[in-house]
């Protein structure tokens, strides 16, 4: 007879009686994994494939991976037909998008040099220009110019990555994937693309050529701003060879609830970017005639190959005449459009680049990539588009 206190730990044991088949992936929330055997233990250990420890892998995990390669690898509809990658696509997910993208620039491009785009997200610029410390030569080109990117590709060491993002946050500009793949494999680098702006409902990296997708999930993927996460995505060797042990040795594993949130996310992504997607046009139609705006900034799709960029998507970020000052003015008077510095929510969001997200930017940096004073960024959410036109209309008349 064991003690009240034992039997408190231990239970009956907590396996399902007979066999269940939810409806909804079950949530996994353990560290780890018990064995039939000890010899089933020791062969885990030694690469049977059961699992073992979350660090390494975890069946809520497991399934939000699974669904995200499905996601990356499905076809991309083009004027010349359906295009997809030729190899097959797996994934993984990590506590947030910094820490995806710090595996992937590790994982592929660490030991060697690595050319970065410049104008683009303001703490992986930061990141990137750390790595000088450990060993890792950096050079950037400005997002969104082709011939700048061969410019810095070609002039030095080969590198062995290049980390491009389209759209770039928080000036929208557009990056021909197919273009950067070309440039990176003809100096035998390979190519990473961060497409958490328009989200694998609008663009696809793989099926252009890039070797690597990078999502912050935090963002339009899980979609409620509940939680963080971010998602490697690429062929399965790849991630199996240069993603899969920086996640297990440097330690970005994410928490089994946290890829379930993103999973329940997954399902409303199409619909909820679509619709945002539509809204933004208006909005920015809208601000393009404002006599206060002197800038509005979208996705140019006309850059592109067609169908690359499915739409200009929900992101989009504007000029006030006046600078900083103006800015923050207008963003004190918004009263629906919430102030928050994150992105790919349901209700429509804004900050201030210059002296928010992009601020771990040297001020002549942002200058130099356009990042000004004036410019507040605009991440639509689900609205109605006329309540979202109505709040900047009276934001803006001061
Ligand atoms: C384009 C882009 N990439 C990556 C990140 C980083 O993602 P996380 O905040 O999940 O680490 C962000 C965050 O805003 C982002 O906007």
């Amino acid at each position: 007879m064991t003690d009240f206190s034992t039997r408190a730990v231990h239970g009956v044991g907590h396996q399902d009686e007979e066999p269940v088949s939810p409806h909804t992936a079950p949530i996994h929330q353990t560290t780890s994994f018990t064995f039939p055997s000890v010899r089933d233990g020791v062969d885990a250990f030694q690469g049977s494939g059961a699992y073992l420890y979350t660090r390494k892998a975890n069946p809520t995990i497991r399934a939000l991976e699974r669904h995200l390669a499905a996601l990356e690898a499905a076809p991309v509809e083009t004027p010349e037909g359906a295009r997809a990658p030729d190899f097959d696509v797996d994934c993984r997910f990590f506590t947030t998008g910094m820490a995806a993208i710090t595996a992937a620039v590790l994982g592929v491009g660490g030991g060697g040099r690595i050319v970065c785009q410049g104008g683009i997200y303001g703490t992986t610029e930061a990141m990137v220009s750390t790595l000088d410390r450990f060993g890792v030569e950096v050079a950037f080109a400005r997002v969104g110019d082709l011939d700048a990117l061969e410019a810095t590709v070609t002039e030095g060491a080969p590198p062995r990555l290049v980390y491009i993002e389209t759209p770039a946050n928080p000036l929208t500009q557009v990056t021909d994937i197919e273009a950067a793949a070309a440039i990176a494999h003809a100096a035998g680098a390979r190519l990473a693309v961060d497409a958490t702006f328009a989200s694998p409902a609008l663009l696809r990296p793989l099926a252009w050529g890039a070797d690597l997708s990078i999502h912050s999930t935090t963002k339009f993927i899980a979609g409620h701003g509940v939680v963080l996460g971010g998602s490697v995505s690429g062929p399965a060797e790849l991630i199996e060879d240069a993603i899969e042990p920086m996640r297990v040795r440097f330690g970005g594993s994410a928490d089994p609830f946290a890829a379930w949130l993103t999973l329940l996310g997954t399902k409303t992504l199409a619909i909820r970017v679509d619709r945002a997607a539509a809204t933004a046009e208006v909005l920015a139609e809208f601000l393009g005639r404002h006599p206060r705006v002197s800038r509005v900034f979208r996705p140019d799709l006309s850059a592109l190959p067609a169908g690359q960029l499915v739409t200009g998507g929900p992101m989009l970020s504007f000029e006030v005449e006046g600078g900083g000052e103006a800015a923050l003015g207008v963003v004190d008077r918004l009263e629906l459009i919430t102030l928050a510095p994150t992105l790919g929510n349901l209700d429509t969001l804004v900050q201030h680049p210059w002296s928010m997200s992009h601020v771990v930017v040297p001020e002549a940096r942002r200058i130099e990539m356009g990042i000004t004073s004036g410019v507040l960024r605009v991440s639509v959410g689900i609205e109605a588009v006329a309540d979202l036109v109505a709040d900047l209309d009276r934001a803006l008349a001061g």
